[in-house]
């Protein structure tokens, strides 16, 4: 049988992520948003650009009818406003976490199998939401973003060195937001650390333009945030459920204990595969980085504690 992807939210993120699903021929896809029309007018579009990108992928588009979701193996969420200059990622806690909470509702009762790879922002924070409404298992609720931190570092160090990003690895743990934390202990060129090709200084820079690589995009782009390269780190995530490639990926995860944190969702390396998380991989980690996750998590905590207080408020 073809694998189901659903992407929920047809915005530039998920927009983007069908059209790389569809052309990777991963699986049919099917794109639902609030809006009449977008989603069945970009699906369209995609099946139209299909006979020149050689694919078979079905894409449909619909408007609110989570019956075209049913049985998926993936749901990518997508749905959700968007950064604008001047908003964190946090500004958009309100609204998202109600948006999320009904997307997932309706996505639990078609497809309660489904692996659920996470996107919309504060992301750490619409983890929790997933996971609290689907009841799913810990290993099916994930989140994207370590990806996309891991990417643009891998980038950042690609272009200050003048080599091929293929050689280039790097790992970002922690929350998405300005206390992620960039790993160059274990971010190799050719297997090499980057600690003995480049000075200090330049590593503190890349460090921190990766920690602000988001707002970079939005104030670029004014009208919202960045969506290539999120949409690239969602379906990297979905490939290797759907192949059961068994890959090592930062993602956020629900941990109960690894790394001294706990009932938290934050950036780790996971192993992925079929199952969804198969494996939290626990690396050694110094003092110094210790302390930045356990400083990444509180931050996390933070905003899941305001999201209990805006639902006690009954907002
Ligand atoms: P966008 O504004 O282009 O698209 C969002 C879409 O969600 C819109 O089409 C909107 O109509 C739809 N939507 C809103 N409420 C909905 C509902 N109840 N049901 C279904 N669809 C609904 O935004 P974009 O750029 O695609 O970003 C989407 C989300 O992903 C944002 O929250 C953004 O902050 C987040 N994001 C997260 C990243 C990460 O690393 N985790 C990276 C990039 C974006
Ligand atoms: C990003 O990192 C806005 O979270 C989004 O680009």
């Amino acid at each position: 049988m073809r694998k189901k992807v659903t992407v929920v939210g047809a915005g530039n993120v998920g927009a983007t992520a069908a059209m790389r699903v569809a052309e990777k021929e991963l699986a049919d896809v099917v794109l639902i948003d609030i809006l009449e029309g977008v989603p069945a007018g970009k699906a369209l579009d995609l099946m139209e650009a299909a006979p020149v990108e050689k694919h078979d992928s079905r894409v449909t588009g619909v408007t609110g009818d989570y019956s075209e979701a049913r049985d998926s193996d993936i749901v990518i969420i997508t749905a959700g406003i968007a950064r604008r200059p001047g908003m964190s990622r946090d500004d958009l806690l309100t609204t998202n976490m109600k948006i999320v909470g009904s997307v997932v509702q309706e996505i639990a009762s078609v497809a309660p199998g489904a692996v659920l790879i996470i996107v919309s922002n504060p992301l750490d924070a619409m983890c929790h939401v997933a996971y609290d409404t689907s009841g799913f298992s810990k290993t099916k609720v994930i989140g994207m973003a370590g990806v996309l931190d891991s990417a643009r570092f891998r980038a950042f160090i690609a272009m200050e060195l003048g080599v091929s990003v293929e050689n280039v690895h790097a790992f970002v743990l922690g929350g998405h937001g300005d206390t992620m934390v960039p790993l160059p202990r274990y971010s190799t060129v050719a297997g090499i650390p980057i600690t003995e090709l480049l000075p200090g200084d330049r590593i503190e820079s890349i460090v921190q333009r990766t920690r602000q690589g988001g707002a970079e995009i939005v104030g670029l782009l004014k009208t919202g945030s960045a969506f290539y390269a999120p949409a690239s780190s969602a379906v990297q995530m979905a490939e290797a459920i759907l192949k059961d490639k068994k890959m090592i990926l930062p993602c956020a995860a629900y941990l109960q204990g690894e790394y001294g944190i706990n009932d938290l969702f934050i950036g780790v390396p996971v192993k992925l595969g079929a199952q969804g998380i198969e494996e939290i991989i626990e690396i050694t980690l110094t003092a110094e980085e210790e302390k930045a996750l356990k400083d990444s998590a509180a931050a996390v905590e933070g905003l899941v504690d305001d999201m209990k207080r805006l639902k006690n408020a009954g907002e």
